[in-house]
C-alpha cells in the first residue's frame, strides 16, 4: 500500500446522492476486485475508505453516497483536482475458483466493487448472474455497465423498478444458483449468510486506520470466539460462515 496524490479525470452524479469519480493513479496497477482505499478529504480528521469499482491502465473508478460532510465535499471536485489517496487496502475477492457458475449479489452502496470482479469472471468465461437490489428505482446504477458482460436481475424495496422485494426472494424466484460473492448492507449479508453456504460475503464496519494497526473494525469468528478479525486487513472479504 502506497500514498498518492491522485488526480481527478470525471466527477459525475449516476443516481440518487451517488456519484462516480474517476482517479488517475499509478496505485492502479497494485489493485485488485474487492479491494479499498483510504481517500482524506480536506478538512476532514479521519481518512474515509472507498471500494474500488472498476481497474485501468493508469486510473480508476469509485462509486460513493453522500453520507456526510466529507462525501459532500467529494461530489464537488472537479477535473483536474487533486485528492489524497492511501492503498490499495485489504483482501479483495479470491477470483481462482474451480466453479464455473457465478452469482453475484450486491446491495446499494455495496454494489461498486462487484462490478470489478464481474468483469474478471467474466474475462474467465464463467457462467455470471448478477442480483442487485436498491431502495427505489433512483438509487439503481451500474445496470448497463453490467448488462454488457452478465445477465442482470435487479429487485427494490418498494417495486419502482424490476422485481418488488429483496435480492434472496428474487433469486430464489429466478431459481438461481451458483458461487456466491456478495456486498451490500449487514442484514442483507446476514440474510445471504443463512440462505447459502458456499462463497464470499464483503463486509462493512466502522474504520479508523484502514490498514489493521487500531482494532476498530473487529469482529469475532462465528465458530470460536477466540479468534478475531480486522475488517479491513482482514478483509473486508470472508468466505461465508465466517464470521459473526
Ligand atoms: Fe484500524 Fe481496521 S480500521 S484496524
Amino acid at each position: 500500500m502506497k500514498k498518492d496524490l491522485s488526480i481527478v479525470l470525471e466527477n459525475k452524479n449516476i443516481a440518487k446522492d451517488t456519484y462516480k469519480m474517476t482517479l488517475h493513479s499509478d496505485l492502479s496497477g497494485l489493485m485488485k476486485a474487492g479491494q479499498f482505499i483510504n481517500v482524506r478529504v480536506e478538512g476532514q480528521l479521519l481518512a474515509r475508505p472507498i471500494s474500488i469499482c472498476l481497474i485501468k491502465d493508469n486510473s480508476f473508478v469509485i462509486i460513493y453516497k453522500i453520507v456526510g460532510e466529507g462525501t459532500s465535499k467529494l461530489s464537488f471536485m472537479k477535473k483536474d483536482d487533486k485528492l489524497e489517496i492511501f492503498g490499495p487496502l485489504g483482501n479483495g475477492f479470491n477470483t481462482d475458483v474451480p466453479d464455473n457458475d457465478i452469482l453475484i449479489i450486491g446491495g446499494g452502496i455495496g454494489v461498486p466493487p462487484l462490478y470489478q470482479l464481474a468483469r474478471e469472471m467474466a474475462f474467465k468465461k464463467k457462467s455470471l448472474n448478477v442480483v442487485l437490489g436498491f431502495n427505489t428505482r433512483d438509487a439503481v446504477f451500474l445496470e448497463e455497465e453490467f448488462k454488457q458482460i452478465s445477465a442482470i436481475f435487479i429487485s427494490t424495496v418498494d417495486g419502482s423498478y424490476g422485481y418488488k422485494g429483496n435480492v434472496i426472494d428474487l433469486i430464489k424466484q429466478k431459481s438461481l444458483k451458483g458461487l456466491i460473492y456478495a456486498c451490500g448492507p449487514s442484514k442483507m449479508l446476514n440474510a445471504i449468510e443463512s440462505n447459502f453456504k458456499d462463497g464470499y460475503v464483503s463486509r462493512e464496519a466502522r474504520m479508523a486506520c484502514g490498514i489493521g494497526a487500531c482494532m476498530a473494525c473487529v469482529c469475532k469468528d462465528k465458530k470460536d470466539e477466540n479468534i478475531s478479525y480486522r475488517v479491513c486487513a482482514d478483509g473486508p472479504v470472508f468466505k461465508i460462515g465466517q464470521v459473526l
